[in-house]
C-alpha cells in the first residue's frame, strides 16, 4: 500500500462522538477512527492512563511508539499528560501512518482545538514536515506501511517505554494484528515497558502471547469489552476473567500470520480462515452460548 489513497484523499469528514471531540470515518476501512463514545476520551483513558504514562513520565526520559496516528489523539493526549505532570522530561516519539492526508485533515479540520497551545503546535508541525525537535521533543511521523517502517527501529534496537497500538480492528485490518507484527512490535517494547491496546479480541491475544508478550485486561472507558495491556517480563497484570480466558480456548483464538510481512489483509484472513476449519480448539459459537446469549460481537 502507499500513502497515495485514492479512496480517502478526496478529504475526511469531521463526526462529532460522545464527549463533544470529533473523529472521522474511514471508507476504505469500513470503520470510524475512534470509538464512538469519545474520542478523545478513549486517547486519554484506554491510551494513556492505560499505558501508564503519567507514572512514567515522572522519570528524566521517556520513549513512546504511536502505531497508527491516524489524527495524532493518543501522541496529543500523551504530550499534554507528560507537560503537566513532568515538563522537564525528554520526550522520544515515533509514530507511524500509511495515510498522510488523515493527518492533514486533521489539522485542516481544526480538530485538535481540545489540546494545549504546545500540543497543537506540535501536531500541526508533524502534518507538514512528519518531525518535530525541539530541547525536550524528538518526535517523527513515519509516513508508511507500519509494517515495514516498524522494521529499521527494531533493527537498530530502538526501545520504547509504551506503546500506544491503535489499528482499525483485527477484521478489517488484520495485517497489523498478526503474531509477525506483534513480534516486530515487542522488539521495540523496553523490558520494563508497556503496550497498550483497545482490542480484546481472542485472535489478538493470542498473537501477542505468541509474540512473547503477558497480557492483562482493563475495563475500557466508553467500550463495550475489556482492552488489552501487555508487557514483555513477568510483572503482574489485572486478571483475565473465567470468560476471557476460554475464548482464548476457541477457534477465534486462531491467529492472524504474515510471514513476509507483506501479504494482503484478503491473504491474511484467507489464511486463518483455513487454520480455524482445521482447527481442533472449541467452536466460538458454543463459547458464545455460555457466556454472551443476548450481547453483541467482540472486536
Ligand atoms: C483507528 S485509526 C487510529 C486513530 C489514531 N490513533 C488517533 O488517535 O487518531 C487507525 C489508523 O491506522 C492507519 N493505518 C491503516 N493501515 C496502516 C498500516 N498498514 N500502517 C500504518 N498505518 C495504518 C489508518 O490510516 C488510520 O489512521
Amino acid at each position: 500500500m502507499s500513502d497515495d489513497r485514492s479512496l480517502e484523499n478526496a478529504g475526511f469528514i469531521p463526526e462529532v462522538t460522545g464527549d463533544g471531540s470529533a473523529t472521522f470515518y474511514s471508507e476504505e476501512f469500513g470503520e470510524h477512527f475512534h470509538c464512538r463514545q469519545g474520542a478523545y476520551t478513549d486517547a486519554q483513558r484506554n491510551y494513556v492512563d492505560a499505558a501508564n504514562i503519567p507514572e512514567l513520565a515522572q522519570a528524566e526520559r521517556l520513549t513512546i511508539l504511536d502505531v497508527c496516528y491516524g489524527l495524532g489523539y493518543n501522541t496529543a493526549a500523551a504530550l499534554d499528560t507528560i507537560g503537566r505532570v513532568n515538563p522537564d522530561c525528554q520526550v522520544t516519539i515515533r509514530a507511524l501512518e500509511i495515510n498522510a492526508v488523515v493527518v492533514r485533515d486533521a489539522i485542516a479540520n481544526n480538530l485538535i482545538h481540545h489540546w494545549t497551545p504546545a500540543t497543537q503546535q506540535i501536531l500541526k508541525t508533524l502534518a507538514t514536515e512528519h518531525q518535530y525537535k525541539s530541547p525536550t521533543l524528538d518526535m517523527e511521523l513515519l509516513i508508511g506501511d507500519a509494517r515495514q517502517t516498524l522494521q529499521p527501529l527494531a533493527g537498530n534496537g530502538w526501545q520504547a517505554d509504551a506503546i500506544l497500538f491503535d489499528p482499525f480492528s483485527p477484521t478489517r485490518c488484520p495485517q497489523l494484528w498478526t503474531v509477525e507484527f506483534f513480534s516486530l512490535t515487542a522488539q521495540c517494547l523496553a523490558k520494563n515497558g508497556i503496550l497498550a491496546t483497545y482490542s480484546c479480541a481472542a485472535a489478538v491475544r493470542s498473537a501477542m502471547e505468541l509474540a512473547g508478550f503477558s497480557i492483562g485486561s482493563f475495563p475500557g472507558v466508553g467500550r463495550t469489552w475489556p482492552c488489552t495491556i501487555a508487557t514483555k517480563d513477568q510483572r503482574p497484570l489485572p486478571g483475565l476473567s473465567q470468560q476471557e480466558q476460554e475464548h482464548l480456548q476457541t477457534r477465534a483464538a486462531v491467529p492472524y500470520r504474515d510471514p513476509t510481512l507483506k501479504a494482503t489483509a484478503a491473504a491474511i484472513i484467507a489464511q486463518r480462515q483455513q487454520q480455524q476449519q482445521q482447527s481442533t480448539l472449541e467452536s466460538t459459537s458454543a463459547w458464545r452460548r455460555r457466556w454472551l446469549t443476548g450481547h453483541g460481537a467482540q472486536r
